[in-house]
């Protein structure tokens, strides 16, 4: 019987490259281009799976066009590249990369909410451009993070991580907003508690997004919920781009209607919203919050053991259609 035959979009560590060549005949995208998605339409003829990152869109388009493809399996915890129906339909399995990034993740949350609260980057540019020229009582006073009010929108694992960080590391009081209530042990866990959307935009001094995209989501906050939050409040997105109004951001940290904004995720991105890049007041990162090669390779063996479980006619750890 042939081999079978996967595809891995985009370059991962080769400990697992190899790893999946013990179970099949592996292609990989040798210079790490970003395929249109006629080229990855192109390289996935013939080919039972596919490891992807989160940026491919997998659509009835394409799934119409790969009649042999079995599995296609997100090296992210998000997959809102795929169309979920449409890949039931087409008898595809759909698997995704939860757990292993989870602490990462809220780790970088946290790194985010600090660097904007205290304004880190803002300085680290005035110093560099050499400006800095005498010690001055409120240069680059920011907000304080221990003893503040955490507001967090999407209680999943990454929300809780960063909910204990808040809470049990930096003493802060915790509030929540999510589609279900977490159980009376998860919130004492967390030390959270839950409120309406409402509450907590008006209520926290850092509001932390962590909510998955779905066209439900799409601007969760904008230029409403941008006004009900206090002037001194941060905003904190490692969720999605298209659950923030990246326009309506950009005027109210230009107004200061908010103190300031984290970003590490962008509609349309790799885009930026151009109004974004020139207000001093807003962190901007490439979605790098499960960023550490550990977890990166970690998420890439998850991704992998899919891949060879659904081909090998088991059930993958993590699916996403069943
Ligand atoms: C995820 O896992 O969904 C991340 O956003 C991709 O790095």
């Amino acid at each position: 019987m042939p081999r079978q035959s996967i595809l891995i979009a985009r370059a991962i560590s080769s400990e697992v490259v190899d790893f999946l060549r013990q179970h099949f005949d592996v292609h990989t995208n040798q210079d790490d281009v970003v395929w249109s998605p006629e080229e990855l339409a192109q390289q996935l003829q013939g080919k039972d799976g596919v490891l992807t990152t989160g940026s491919q869109s997998i659509n009835a388009a394409l799934l119409a066009a790969c009649p042999q493809l079995k599995v296609v399996s997100n090296m992210a915890v998000g997959y809102n590249n795929f169309d979920v129906p449409a890949m039931t339909a087409a008898g595809v399995q759909g698997t995704n990369a939860p757990d292993v990034l989870t602490e990462t993740t809220a780790d970088f949350g946290f790194a985010l909410l600090m660097a904007t609260a205290r304004r880190v980057t803002e300085s680290e540019h005035y110093l560099r451009a050499g400006l800095w020229k005498e010690w001055r009582y409120d240069l680059f006073a920011g907000s304080e993070v221990h003893g503040s009010t955490l507001g967090i929108i999407g209680m999943g694992r990454i929300g809780q991580g960063i909910a204990k960080r808040g809470a049990h590391g930096f003493g802060m009081k915790v509030v929540y907003h999510n589609r279900s209530r977490l159980t009376p042990e998860l919130e004492a866990e967390c030390k959270a508690s839950y409120v309406s959307k409402e509450e907590l935009l008006k209520t926290a001094d850092h509001v932390v997004l962590v909510l998955p995209f779905t066209p439900e989501n799409r601007h969760t906050i904008g230029a409403a919920e941008l006004a009900q939050m206090k002037p001194t409040a941060t905003l904190i997105n490692i969720a999605r781009g298209g659950i923030v109004d990246d326009a309506a951001l950009a005027q109210a940290l230009r107004a200061k209607t908010i103190a300031a904004a984290g970003l590490d995720v962008f509609e349309g991105e790799p885009a930026v919203h151009p109004d974004l890049l020139t207000v001093p007041n807003v962190v901007l990162t490439p979605h790098i919050a499960s960023a550490t090669m550990t977890t990166r390779r970690a998420m890439a063996q998850l991704a992998a053991d899919n891949l060879v479980a659904v081909l090998g006619g088991q059930a993958p750890r993590t699916p996403v259609n069943q």
